[in-house]
């Protein structure tokens, strides 16, 4: 059912330091900071040839991310996200055997503009996972 890897994104607590690292130390191509404030992060997409990093940082109090950061303080991997050719076929299917989807369990629009979903860690090898309709 899941098709391509699309993004591995990254906690920090510093966007400037981390596209620093990215982009001077490992050379990558890092896109400019996107403002996410329905997600309360702030986001910034490294290209590699074959998928994408994502780099979060936290944006407000209530950031989705910022116990991960007090858990992670140096920062760390926060999900990886597949693709799926239909999304609410996918999120019904997962339904069915069990797996629990976080929030209301419908889709958002994620950084890329196109429907997303989160599937619970503890279903997943414990690994956050998202979702996104390819
Ligand atoms: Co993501």
């Amino acid at each position: 059912m899941i098709g391509r890897l699309n993004h591995v994104a990254i906690a920090v607590q510093d966007l400037a330091a981390a596209v620093a690292v990215y982009r001077d130390t490992l050379g990558a191509e890092v896109t400019e900071p996107l403002p996410q404030p329905e997600h309360g992060v702030t986001v910034v997409f490294i290209t590699l040839p074959n998928t994408k990093i994502e780099l979060l940082e936290p944006m407000g109090d209530n950031s989705p991310i910022a116990k991960f950061l007090e858990k992670n303080p140096n920062g760390g991997i926060h999900h990886v996200c597949y693709e799926v050719d239909d999304i609410l076929a996918a999120r019904d299917r997962l339904k069915a055997q069990g797996a629990r989807v976080l929030g209301d369990g419908e889709p958002k629009t994620g950084a890329h503009g196109k429907p997303v979903l989160f599937l619970h860690p503890k279903d997943f090898c414990g690994t956050l996972t998202e979702l996104e309709q390819a």
